[in-house]
């Protein structure tokens, strides 16, 4: 190829690094596989979360069970120690989920995190859990976010 077409591919390269999904861990998905994290906005990685601000998480998984319920238990890992972080719906079925949730099908989880001012200027790594009927994860990500003013 010659430079031009070069440098187009280099550009379209750093485009795809730029909306880039969120990196993210897997914590032990077992009812389900983790197909793709979106959390907007999200320019950087880690996330930056300013506080008073909201985000909308997007978690598209397979599930690999039969599930009437769905709940969204999440953690901030801080030093180590988890710590409960409030999410106004727990309920995965009222977050783009019709349950109940059937055996190999593609769902998209989505809901909103809302930082809170009173939160502190830190880094942190945030545990997301959807857990099924028998409290088994259909998914469980961790991902590093920095909470920012
Ligand atoms: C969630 O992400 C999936 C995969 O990128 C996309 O198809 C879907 O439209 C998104 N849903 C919302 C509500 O943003």
């Amino acid at each position: 190829m010659d430079i031009r077409t070069c440098v187009f591919v280099l550009f379209g390269l750093i485009g795809l690094a730029c909306a880039e999904p969120v990196k993210y861990i897997d914590c032990g998905s077992i009812s389900g596989k983790v197909v793709l994290v979106d959390i907007k906005p999200c320019a950087t990685q880690p996330c930056q979360l300013h506080k008073g601000q909201s985000y909308s998480v997007n978690v598209t998984f397979n599930s690999a069970v039969e599930s009437q319920s769905s709940n969204a238990v999440v953690h901030g890992i801080v030093a180590g120690l988890p710590i409960p972080f409030p999410i106004p719906v727990q309920d995965g079925c009222k977050s783009g989920i019709q349950c109940p949730i059937q055996k190999q099908q593609k769902y998209h989880y989505v809901t909103a995190l809302p930082v809170k001012s009173e939160y502190p200027s830190i880094k942190l790594v945030v545990e997301w859990e959807l857990r099924d009927d028998t409290k088994n994860d259909l998914f469980c990500i961790r991902f590093p976010v920095q909470i920012v003013s």
